[in-house]
């Protein structure tokens, strides 16, 4: 995260901006090892890329008074779990369960929910995992656990997902209904493509081209 970002969120998560950032780091140097180590066993790396943020102050603040909320630092860090967020991609439906069953399997992060919109999409078209966790922090005073979500999906999940939350935040936009209904053709399409590169994955696999390589 760059200086100005931290600068930013500073004012409204204090000193807690440390737990949260702490959190991201340790998922993250979890992932990288999974990945390390998938490679080093002569795999294909199931991950395309990993991207983190810190909620802004605006969008949490948000959140919480939509949750009924007052709209602290205590109440970010403790009463929601997606200040501190951490999105994996992956190149294939199957890798996504995968990294999901290996980040479950880590004994010490503490599962809070599973959400699974790719077996279940939103209404919306919308899909990916999502892993509700606290992870923990080791402070002076002990081990703090501190809540995280992570989302897990496929290249085209998340380019349908990006372009979805930019235009549903584009204000007056007409014909709203007929968009969300093409935005959700296209989320149903995309999930059927996703299946097809995975079985065109596993025939050229099978062709005896050297595995997963
Ligand atoms: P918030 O939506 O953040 O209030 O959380 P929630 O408790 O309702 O959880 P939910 O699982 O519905 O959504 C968590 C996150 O998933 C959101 O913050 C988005 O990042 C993402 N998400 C959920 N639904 C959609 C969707 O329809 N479109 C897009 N683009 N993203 C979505
Ligand atoms: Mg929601």
């Amino acid at each position: 995260m760059d200086d100005e970002k931290i600068v930013a969120n500073y004012g409204f998560y204090g000193e807690s901006l440390i737990l949260l950032e702490g959190a991201i780091t340790e998922v993250i140097t979890r992932i990288d090892i999974i990945r390390r180590y998938i490679k080093i066993k002569g795999f294909r790396d199931p991950i395309e890329h990993v991207k983190t943020r810190i909620k802004s102050e605006e969008s949490m603040k948000e959140k919480l008074i939509r949750k009924g909320l007052a709209p602290t630092c205590e109440n970010a860090v403790t009463k929601v779990y997606d200040a501190a967020g951490i999105r994996v991609i992956c190149t294939f439906v199957d890798d996504v369960y995968r990294i999901v069953e290996l980040l479950k399997s880590q004994q010490d992060i503490k599962i809070i929910e599973e959400k699974d919109y790719i077996s279940n999409p939103k209404p919306s078209g919308y899909r990916s995992f999502h892993l509700i966790i606290k992870v923990p922090i080791h402070l002076p005073k002990g081990i703090r656990y501190v809540n995280a979500e992570i989302q897990i999906r496929t290249i085209a999940m998340d380019c349908w997902a990006s372009l979805e939350h930019e235009m549903r935040y584009k204000k007056d936009v007409p014909n709203t209904e007929l968009i969300a209904g093409e935005l959700k053709r296209c989320a149903d399409e995309i999930a059927s493509t996703d299946l097809t590169l995975q079985a065109i994955r596993d025939m050229i696999d099978s062709e005896g081209t050297g595995g997963h390589k």
